[in-house]
């Protein structure tokens, strides 16, 4: 029997995001390029007789709806477990950036729960199981760099050519992410499909980071800029600072791919003396894995 078990969940970067029409069922197919970041929320999951979640590094409000509770009680109804769990974690994922944080965590959760409670599901179980979280959950699990479609959850992993080295520029204040899919409707209300995205995929094979140039593209960059001026203004700012600049997700964390880790060292540097909040990461990073158990 485990005591505790200790998970590290990568945020994501959307290299490409390519958006279509909404489904019957109200989500928008993607094709996206999905790449998992050495920037980690870290979860630990330790036996307790009584469910309990804390949040260290950033001031959030927990309630019943967080994502680590459903991931937990998702778990217990189709496992039947009737176990519990006190869950730590340290967040370093800004919470609704456009990163993926919330799915980060989702993501701790199946895997620690899976641990400690000695549950035998399988990647492909918990894949699934994520994938009923939320559109990014899946990409969480996995990590590296993957192509993404339907919602963003069917996913297919693409051999990395080359490392990658971000200088991500973040807000202080984040954005809705359905609140910017209606913005997204507003603007293109005509039925349309996804842009394929084959030619970043086909370039993310090449060992050159430069090979890269004007190919990283985000359709919720319109509606994330109409809603947040401000953020438009800083994208323009810092849009030829690297090799490509690029919103992630809905926003509005901006990621500048740099040519080396030291321009990356260099330009985050000088946008900090700038006034932007930068964080370095580094790409593609390894999925949501157990880093300790006891
Ligand atoms: O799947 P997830 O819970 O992360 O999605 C959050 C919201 O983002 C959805 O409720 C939906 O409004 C929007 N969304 C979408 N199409 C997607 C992914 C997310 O419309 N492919």
């Amino acid at each position: 029997m485990l005591n505790s078990v200790t998970v590290q969940a990568p945020a994501k970067i959307n290299m490409a995001l390519r958006v279509g029409s909404p489904r019957p069922d109200g989500f928008h197919p993607l094709a996206t390029v999905f790449c998992a970041l050495d920037l980690r929320d870290e979860l630990t999951a330790s036996a307790a007789d009584e469910f309990s979640l804390e949040i260290h590094g950033v001031p959030l409000d927990v309630d019943e709806d967080n994502l680590v509770y459903r991931a937990a009680r998702l778990l217990k109804e189709r496992t039947g477990s009737d176990a519990c769990a006190a869950i730590s974690i340290d967040k370093s994922i800004p919470v609704a950036g456009g990163l993926a944080g919330g799915s980060a965590n989702a993501a701790a959760t199946l895997v620690a729960l899976n641990e400690l409670w000695e549950l035998g599901l399988s990647a492909g179980e918990l894949h699934d199981l994520g994938a009923e979280l939320g559109s990014d959950v899946p990409f969480s699990l996995l990590g590296g760099l993957a192509l993404g479609t339907s919602r963003g959850e069917e996913l297919v992993p693409i051999r990395p050519g080359a490392f990658q080295s971000w200088v991500l520029v973040m807000d202080g204040e984040g954005l809705s992410t359905p609140a910017v899919f209606r913005e997204y409707d507003r603007l293109h209300p005509d039925p349309h499909k996804a842009a394929p995205v084959d030619e970043l995929v086909e370039a993310l094979g090449s060992s050159a980071i430069s090979d890269l140039e004007g190919l990283l593209v985000n359709d919720l960059a319109e509606p994330a800029f109409a809603m947040r001026p401000d953020i438009a203004d800083t994208f323009r700012r810092i849009e030829h600072a690297g090799v490509a600049t690029v919103l992630s997700g809905s926003g509005p964390t901006i990621g500048v791919l740099c040519a080396s880790d030291n321009e990356a060292d260099v330009l985050a540097g000088q946008l900090r003396n700038d006034g932007l909040k930068t964080v370095r990461a580094d790409g593609p990073a390894a999925g949501t894995h157990i880093v300790r158990s006891s």
